[in-house]
Order: C-alpha cells, then structure tokens, then sequence
C-alpha cells in the first residue's frame, strides 16, 4: 500500500484545516518498512535510539554516526512517509557553524527531510541562521532530554505560571525563527492546549494531551517492545514484547521436543549420500 508523502508546506495546511496526523518513530529498515506500510505520516529517528537500541540509560551519549548509521535504513524503507532526523547532544549547542555543518551532513548523507534538534528561546538565533540557509527545522521544547540531567530527570515541566510561560515563549521564539512545527513533550494537557493556540505551526505532542495538532508515540513504547519503563503518556496499541516471548518459548519447546522442524519446514529431495568410508 503507498501513501502520499507529506511535505513541510502541508504541516501549515493541516494546521490551517484543523487536520490531525500521527507520528512516530523508527531506528531500522523492517521497521521503517512496516511504519510506511500504516496510515502514520512521519517518523522521527529519534536519538532515543541510544536507549531502545542502544541500552544506555539517557540519550546523551548518542554521536552524529549513530545517527546517520540508523537514519540511512528508515529512508530506505520508508518511502511515502515524510522522515526526521534527530540531532544528537553537542552537535548543534556549540555554534551556529556546528550546528549548520552538522545538519547539512545529516541531510546530505541519509536524504531524511529535515532535521529536529532540542531548546527553546535560546536556540532561536541558530534555527534562524539554519533556516536561512535552507535547512528544514522541526523544534523541540517542554521536556527536551538531552537535558533531562539539568531538569531533574524525565518529569511533567510547566507546572507552574512560571514555567509553563517560559514554554509559551520558547515556542513563538521557535516560530519567529522559523520552524515549521514543534515537538512538545511531557507538559500538562492545559498548557498543551495552550501552545497549540498561540502558533500558527503544528505543536506535535508527546505526553501533552489531546488539543495538539498531531500525537506521537515512541514505536518501542506504544507497541510494547521496551521493557525498561513506561510514561503514563503512553498507550500500548500491541503487546509485541509478550507475543514475542511467547513465540520464542514455543520454538524452544517444540526444538527440543523435536516437534519442529516438520517435513514442511525442511528440504526434501532424496539424495544418495555417498559412504565416505572412515
Ligand atoms: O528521540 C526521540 O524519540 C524524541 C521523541 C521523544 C520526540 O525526541
């Protein structure tokens, strides 16, 4: 089955017509390929790779090689569906030089169609000089993990006046630079609503309730894969860490009963098999 690509000017247009999408994320080919083959319209390959493929506990220790190695295959199987690709902690913070030479690397060498990179306000001076140069720009604000240390660990932010104003603001300076849509993660619904209001670009939520223009899950999360933790964001749609560890309990069962591999499942033709003697 083959979907239209989305393209950046249709994140405006479904803004404008109130039109929802779906987002998600994927780190290989088999999963990319099976994304593109469901109604969802974007991936993201997410530095949260560094924990669900990884193993690390945060995702600060994730390189741009990492991510150009796990970008590459999500192109290659995925498309009709529009691809992210995540910039990874410290190759953008430096200076807008870096931040310019590394984006157009991960553009140049995997063809994703555009890149995503973390910060609010204090970003904006970067995103504009990278949007100026022709660099597609998704923003990321609420909770931005790469900063989860400095924020206390993975929790809600914009509990109070104070802070949620500072998100507020964060995502008009995002927009006056020039993104074409932004992530907002783990924030109460309320002010998910909010920040959904006061833009004219798609707020994609993730953990921030219902009144954004686009929900996003982790794939890993929402079809039960990742078995380390789970958001109360998250819903799981499929159990596929149970179904999987079934599946392979009953392969080793029928291995040693000898129950697999039947004829079915075996090369059949009758060979003579020559005595070699001793
Ligand atoms: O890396 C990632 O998967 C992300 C999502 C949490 C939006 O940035």
């Amino acid at each position: 089955m083959s979907k239209r690509k989305m393209t950046i000017p249709d994140f405006r247009t479904y803004k404008q017509e109130g039109k929802k999408f779906a987002f998600t994320t994927a780190y290989d080919y088999t999963m990319a390929s099976i994304v593109n083959d469901s109604d969802v319209e974007i991936i993201l390959v997410g530095d949260s790779l560094g924990m669900t493929m990884l193993g690390y506990s945060t995702t600060v220790g994730v390189t741009m090689d990492d991510m150009i190695h796990h970008i590459k295959p999500v192109v290659r199987g995925a498309p009709d569906t529009f691809i992210v690709g995540d910039m990874p902690f410290g190759s953008y913070q430096e200076s807008t030089e870096q931040a310019i030479h590394n984006a157009s690397r991960m553009l140049m060498e995997t063809n994703c169609d555009c890149i995503k990179l973390e910060g609010g306000a204090v970003m904006a001076p970067t995103i504009r000089r990278m949007v100026d140069v022709g660099i597609p720009v998704m923003g990321h604000i609420g909770l931005t993990p790469q900063s989860a240390i400095s924020l206390g660990g993975f929790r809600v932010q914009g509990g109070t006046p104070e802070t949620a104003a500072k998100i507020l603001q964060d995502a008009k300076a995002l927009e006056q630079a020039g993104v074409f849509s932004i992530v907002l993660e783990c924030v109460p619904a309320v002010l998910g609503k909010a920040v959904t209001e006061s833009v004219q670009i798609p707020i994609l939520g993730i953990g921030a309730g219902p009144d954004v223009d686009c929900q996003i899950l982790i794939l890993h999360d929402m079809m039960g894969m990742y078995g380390d933790f789970k958001p109360k964001f998250v819903k799981q749609f499929a159990h596929i860490r149970e179904d999987m560890v079934a599946g392979l309990n009953e392969f080793h069962k029928e291995t040693l009963s000898g129950e697999f591999p039947t004829p079915e499942y075996s090369y059949n033709k009758k060979v003579e098999i020559p005595d070699l003697g001793d």
